[in-house]
Parts: C-alpha cells; sequence; structure tokens
C-alpha cells in the first residue's frame, strides 16, 4: 500500500528506511523494556487500562516521562493506549505479569538489566579482538560475578527458570520416560525442567545438580510441584563431580554457555563419570548451517553468550564432533523436539 501523496519508489524506500530504523531502536525497547519489568507496572495493569497518573503515582515514577516510555512500549505492540494517557497490555506485553504462566518478567529483567547492557557495550571490541566482553566490563566471568551478587543470581535462576518453562513440558511429552528410573538434571538451576518432568512421570525419581546459588530456589520449586519427596537437590560442580545413580542425564541449555574447550571439558566430566549405561540428553538449540531468519532467538543467544560467557551456539554436526570426541554415540538429533529447542541423545561408546 502506498503512503498518501508519495510515489511508488518513495513509498519503498520509506518502508525498507523505517524497518531498519526500527531495528536500530531495539536497544530503546530493551531499555523502555527493562524499566517497566522492574517497575511491575504488568502486575499493576492487569487485564485492565490504567491511566499513566496513577501508575506513576503507585510505583513512585515521574508521570511525564513514564507515560512516554508507555507509548514507546505501546508502538512496538507491548501496550495498548486506547484513550490518551491510559495504558492496557497487549497478548504479548501480558507476559511481564508476574502471574502469568508464561511470564518472562524475571527474563526481561535479567537480559534488560545494567549487567548485560554494560557487556553488551564491549560487542564492538570484542568483536575486533575476540576478546570476552564481559569479563573486560566486570573483571571477572559471569558466573563468578553472579555467585558474588545473591540478589541477581536469584533472578538469574528464575529467569532460566521462566526460559524453561514451554521447553519443559515438551521435553516431559517428547521424551520416551518408560525405562528410566532416576533422572539426573545437570546445569539444572532452579529445577522447573525436572519439576515438570516428575510430574508428567509419576514413576520418576530424579537430582537437580547446579552450583550452590544456582540450586537456591530449587527446594522450593520442587515442593510447590509437588514432587520434593521424589527429587534430591544436590550442590556441585559439574566439571569436577556428577552424581553417579542415574540412567537419564538431562544437560539443557548448558553447553551454549562454555567456549569448545570447556564444553569439551564437561563431556569429558560426564563420560568420565556417567554410567556405562546412562544416556546423556542434550537439550537446547541446534543451530542450521546457514543463518535462519525465522530463529532470531537463536541467533541472539548465540552472540549473548560471546558477549557474556564466551561460549557459542552449536550446529549439528559440531555437537557430533564433540560428542564422538569424548566417547559419546549420537543415538539421534530431534530438531526442534522441544521446540524451539532440539533433543540429541547420546550414549557411552564401548570402550575402546
Ligand atoms: C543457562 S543456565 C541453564 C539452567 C537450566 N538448565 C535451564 O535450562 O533453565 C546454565 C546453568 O549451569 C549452571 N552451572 C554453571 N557452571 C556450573 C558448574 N560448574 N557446575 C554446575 N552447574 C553449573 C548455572 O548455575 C546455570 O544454572
Amino acid at each position: 500500500m502506498s503512503i498518501s501523496g508519495l510515489d511508488k519508489d518513495t513509498t519503498e524506500r520509506l518502508r525498507l528506511r523505517t524497518a531498519m530504523i526500527e531495528r536500530i531502536g531495539g536497544y530503546m525497547t530493551s531499555h523502555a523494556l527493562g524499566v517497566i519489568a522492574d517497575l511491575g507496572l504488568a502486575d499493576l495493569i492487569k487485564d485492565d487500562v490504567r491511566g499513566s497518573d496513577e501508575l506513576a503515582a503507585e510505583t513512585g515514577a515521574d508521570e511525564p516521562s513514564l507515560r512516554r516510555v508507555l507509548r514507546l512500549l505501546a508502538a512496538v505492540g507491548i501496550t495498548t493506549e486506547p484513550e490518551p494517557a491510559r495504558f492496557g497490555l497487549t497478548e504479548v506485553g501480558a507476559l511481564l505479569r508476574t502471574d502469568s504462566p508464561d511470564s518472562l518478567r524475571a527474563f526481561t529483567r535479567v537480559f534488560c538489566s545494567p549487567m548485560w547492557f554494560t557487556a553488551w557495550q564491549g560487542l564492538g571490541p570484542a568483536v575486533a579482538t575476540g576478546d570476552l566482553a564481559f569479563d573486560q566490563a566486570k573483571g571477572s566471568d559471569f558466573y563468578t560475578a553472579l555467585a558474588a551478587d545473591t540478589e541477581f543470581s536469584a533472578l538469574f535462576h528464575d529467569a532460566m527458570g521462566e526460559e524453561s518453562r514451554v521447553a519443559a513440558g515438551r521435553v516431559a511429552a517428547a521424551y520416551d520416560f518408560s525405562r528410566v528410573t532416576k533422572v539426573i538434571d545437570l546445569g539444572g538451576g532452579d529445577g522447573t525442567l525436572l519439576a515438570t518432568v516428575l510430574t508428567a512421570h509419576p514413576h520418576l525419581h530424579g537430582t537437580v545438580f547446579d552450583s550452590p546459588n544456582g540450586v537456591a530456589d530449587a527446594p522450593a520449586v520442587l515442593h510447590k510441584a509437588g514432587v520434593a519427596d521424589r527429587c534430591e537437590v544436590q550442590p556441585g560442580d559439574f566439571f569436577q563431580d556428577i552424581p553417579q545413580d542415574g540412567d537419564l542425564y538431562i544437560i539443557k541449555s548448558v553447553f551454549q554457555d562454555w567456549n569448545d574447550e570447556d564444553a569439551l571439558a564437561l563431556l569429558r566430566s560426564c563420560r568420565a563419570r556417567l554410567p556405562e549405561s546412562a544416556t546423556l540428553l542434550i537439550v537446547g538449540t541446534v543451530l542450521p548451517e546457514t543463518a535462519d531468519s525465522g530463529q532470531a532467538v537463536a541467533y541472539f543467544t548465540d552472540v549473548n553468550m560471546m558477549v557474556m560467557a564466551g561460549g557459542r551456539e552449536r550446529t549439528e554436526p559440531e555437537f557430533r564432533a564433540m560428542l564422538s570426541a569424548t566417547g559419546f554415540t549420537v543415538q539421534s538429533v530431534q530438531i526442534g523436539a522441544a521446540g524451539p529447542l532440539s533433543m540429541i541423545q547420546a550414549t557411552p561408546s564401548a570402550a575402546r
């Protein structure tokens, strides 16, 4: 459709320029999202339409500034403004409500936090040198910084739990647990995945294994799900010590945190400690061989890992090569089975 009064060529040029400028403004949207997630505005708006004056009064914000941020978010499909200075939530915006079953509020607060923005400012130097932006900005690696900040650590693991909710249901449905007795979730964080799997399969027992701060909220999550009596919580370092009493070891959204050297070390640690009859189930992104414009989230994660942790997403051949080099045999690769994540099943190769 042409813009009124403009010829077709100018309309098309404007369309392209607008598309580019909207992408350039992505970081402005991220900052605005971080602000309203921190303020908890979606919890105040709920299904209602609220005046920016009321919202400012309830959060102690400056009304004219808040109103302009809410208008920006209306323009990108997060809020609505049915009457001047009165705001509701779109279906997407409602994901910022804490009480939404698919809430991404903690996820938004983490990915739109000063810690993230500071590290991402180092993207240019990181691309120039290959150095790790987070470490350059913060003077330590990501997980060391996380361990030193109890409040942000709790938010981060909450965010990971939110990210896992849909995938957890997909794993519980897609994997055949009928011959499994005990599931160990390595790097299992707050236990969201295992809680979902154990709820769906009452014959299973499990262990959530993660760093001490990683498992801090797991007892509460497992208790809330009603599976605490079938699930242990074990703090530890998966490079050094992995529980040996499982028959299925799930490792979800973990390998992308690590560079190849560390990812191989983690697989070697698994190979050395998993029972010979156990199965390793890697749940995560498997990148296509060439960039897929329909999978922006996978590439956000890939570059995010480059910035924050020096890790990366990997293709199927890259996963196969790493598993083969560390003594595993790939049994199946199910692309998108834990949509949008994939599932790779591998077993210890026969000793050579
Ligand atoms: C990106 S999060 C994924 C968490 C969870 N599997 C999920 O999908 O929501 C990576 C997890 O690995 C854990 N982790 C990092 N280093 C670890 C280590 N050395 N030993 C055990 N867990 C570790 C982190 O604490 C974090 O919970």
